[in-house]
């Protein structure tokens, strides 16, 4: 898809972050834009910076949803194909995602399966969903988010990173079959992986939510952080300095982070490598895959 004017494009977990950027860049191009959250509040602050940057004639609209949840999602289906008086999509970004259930030995099911549901389960009810809307459109492309834990399940040598890295290894694998699934039933529709290194958001502080201690518990444990003499109110403290310094210091914003990523589904790349970090990474594992769960392993790479 060379140009994105005048197609319609549907972004999960478009309230922050790299959604909240895919929508204002895209409707910047002239793309009307569906968005889906669970923040309402902040599906409201993106399609208001949305608005003030999009082309002319640019629609845009927001809908409640998990994405964990099939009905949510074939309701907003339903909305998008009301509100725009369309029966086709162009674009399906499967953006929405979630840090926790970092080990498999020590943390709750429940703690585990919301983030590989929110990070997999997503994925694939957006495809699930929105497929069929491709496929009847004339020119197709969906783009799944991934990670570079969808190539190396760590975050380094003291963090456990269990849930996250099988979601994310998931959706690489499923989107890199979808490849060849839509060459033979649907060559119109493209399909291709995301994999960000590490990019400016506040993925740590939106993933767990302040007032849930536990949460943060489980996200701090999970980053390597000594948390077991601390109280409820200096976990708070100290989730909320790492998820800033998350957003704060990365090596790539949000806002460059989609202008790779949009730049990658114009030159139908199927893989989309996000940051140096990320080629650094990458080049790495495939260099060492036997070396890549070494603890010093993360240290050689500078
Ligand atoms: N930030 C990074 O360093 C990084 C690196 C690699 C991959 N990623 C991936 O990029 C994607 C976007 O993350 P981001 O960094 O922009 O974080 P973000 O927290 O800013 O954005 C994620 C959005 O998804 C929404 N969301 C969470 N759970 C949801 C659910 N169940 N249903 C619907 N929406 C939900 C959140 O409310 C939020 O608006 C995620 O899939 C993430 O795993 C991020």
């Amino acid at each position: 898809m060379k140009d994105f004017s005048g197609k319609i494009a549907v972004i999960t977990g478009g309230g922050t972050g790299m959604g909240r950027e895919l929508a204002i860049q895209l409707a910047e191009e002239g793309c009307d834009i569906a968005i889906c959250d669970v923040s309402t509040t902040n599906m409201a602050e993106t399609l208001s910076k949305t608005q003030e940057r999009a082309a002319q004639g640019v629609r845009t609209t927001a809908y409640a949803c998990d994405v964990r949840n099939a009905d949510a999602m074939n309701s907003f289906a339903e909305h998008i194909k009301a509100e725009f008086a369309v029966s086709h999509i162009n674009l399906l970004f499967n953006n929405a995602g979630i840090g926790g259930g970092g080990s498999f030995v020590e943390e709750a099911r429940d703690d585990w399966e919301r983030t590989f549901n929110v990070c997999w389960g997503g994925v694939y009810n957006g495809c699930r969903t929105f497929m069929d809307l491709l496929v009847a459109s004339e020119e197709g492309h969906v783009i799944n988010t991934s990670s570079i834990n969808g190539f190396w399940a760590s975050a380094g040598p003291a963090a456990s990173h269990t849930a996250y890295s099988a979601s994310k290894f998931a959706v690489k694998g499923f989107t890199e079959a979808l490849v060849t699934d839509l060459r033979l039933n649907a060559p119109h529709v493209r399909a291709s992986v995301v994999m960000p290194g590490h990019i400016g958001t506040s993925i740590i502080l939106n993933g767990t939510g302040s007032d849930d201690p536990q949460g943060a518990r489980t996200v701090l444990r999970m980053m390597g952080q000594p948390i077991d003499e601390m109280d409820d109110q200096e976990v708070k403290a100290a989730l909320e300095r790492l998820g800033e310094g998350f957003r704060d210091r990365a090596p790539t914003t949000a806002e460059d982070a989609v202008k790779i990523i949009l730049a990658g589904v114009k030159e139908e790349k199927w893989r989309i490598l996000v940051g140096d970090d990320a080629f650094a990474l990458d080049a790495a594992v495939r260099a060492a895959p036997e070396e890549a769960y070494d603890i010093d392993f993360s240290g050689r790479l500078g």
